[in-house]
């Protein structure tokens, strides 16, 4: 059995991170989102795997290499545009052959991993197995219908009456049958090759195609606020962990990481929270379900609920919260007349100035 991670794409949601970054690293409790999926690849006994790439390939081909560090053994397959999700799985025909496979949108986090599911499959082979979640606003997502034995009578993408609560998670098993299906159908009416189209051409050629219910949560990043509240919930897995300096004058309370070469002087780090190696921390409050990256510099200032990548300077700032800030972000109050706000912001970016 191989895996088909997914880690080309637009990112048009999560702009303007990833003009300069590939969604699918963006880190969640300091680690990237993409080595969550592979780790629980490797977890499920999948090793050969792999990577669909687009514009940010060289990226992604930096964080996983050839993937012995997660224990995997990564292939990159460039995908010219990103066509869908269909176009994504023809693109990789060559390397998938005729092996089953599962498919792992990169930016998707799914808590409890996928080795349940990926054992019942190979006990009954049907042409395709996908994870559902019960979601409470299913116009958003691909739904899914069932028949009374379980199997899956039907596919539509963001019904506005959706007909059940059962959305598609990002996972899914298929066996090589999905290939042909793929071959058959068309671009959507967004110019895509949606495998919602696949899956459901299999369906009416009378293939079996399976549902699992995924009962834990179900984290889809391509947000800000879907970023910020994964990475709410993966702190909460955090365990204690002080290794930087802290200094007398500080306080580090609950589940806390504050990696080694990290520094905090007079400052509070309230969990759960990361504190990236060689980030230094001076007169700061950092509130809960906050990650800071490596090499980051904080003074006089109140940080929660939020993720700040690497190398990110706050200077002088009363209090910011539901923020992410991509690499290399300065953020200061400035003494200057005329007293004033000055930015420099990239397309696409979102400032949100409080009132005072
Ligand atoms: P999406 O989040 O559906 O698409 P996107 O990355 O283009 O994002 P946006 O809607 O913000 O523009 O994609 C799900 C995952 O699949 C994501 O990790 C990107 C990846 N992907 C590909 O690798 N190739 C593709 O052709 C598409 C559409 C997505």
């Amino acid at each position: 059995m191989k895996a088909l991670v997914l880690a080309g794409g637009a990112g048009t949601r999560l702009r303007p991170i990833t003009y300069t970054s590939a969604k699918q690293l963006v880190p969640v409790a300091n680690k990237p989102i993409l080595f969550y999926g592979l780790e629980q690849i490797r977890d499920a006994g999948i090793t050969d795997v792999g990577i669909i790439v687009g514009d940010t390939a060289p990226e992604i081909e930096a964080a996983i290499g050839d993937g012995s560090e997660l224990g995997i053994d990564a292939t990159y397959i460039p995908q010219d545009q990103p066509l869908g999700l269909a176009h994504a799985v023809l693109t990789a025909a060559d390397f998938l052959g005729d092996d089953d496979f599962v498919m792992f949108l990169g930016d998707n986090l799914i808590e409890g991993g996928i080795t349940d599911m990926v054992d019942s499959f190979q006990a009954d082979r049907p042409a395709a197995q996908l994870l559902l979640k019960k979601v409470p606003d299913p116009e958003r997502f691909g739904i899914a219908t069932l028949r009374t034995d379980g199997s899956i009578e039907r596919l539509v993408e963001k019904p506005s009456e959706p007909p059940s609560d059962l959305a598609l998670v990002g996972v899914y098993l298929f066996t090589s049958a999905v290939l042909g299906a793929a071959r058959r159908i068309t671009p959507s009416w967004r110019g895509e090759l949606e495998i919602t189209d696949a899956i459901q051409r299999l369906i009416d050629d009378g293939a079996p195609v399976r549902a699992s219910v995924l009962d834990g949560w179900w984290l889809d990043t391509g947000k800000k606020d879907e970023l910020l509240d994964a990475n709410r919930i993966v702190l909460g897995a955090v365990e204690r962990r002080v290794e930087g300096d802290v200094d007398e004058d500080s306080n580090v309370v609950g589940d806390v990481v504050v990696e080694a070469g990290a520094t905090l002087v007079r400052s509070t780090v309230r969990g759960p929270a990361v504190i990236g190696s060689d980030s230094h921390l001076e007169d700061v409050f950092v509130g809960p379900f906050t990650s800071i990256a490596a090499g980051c510099r904080l003074e006089r200032c109140e940080l929660e609920y939020s993720v700040v990548l690497d190398r990110c300077t706050i200077r002088d700032l009363p209090r910011l919260e539901g923020s992410l800030l991509g690499r290399d972000v300065t953020l200061t109050r400035t003494e200057r007349r005329p007293a004033a706000h000055r930015f420099l912001l990239g397309d696409h970016s979102q400032v949100e100035i409080a009132e005072g």
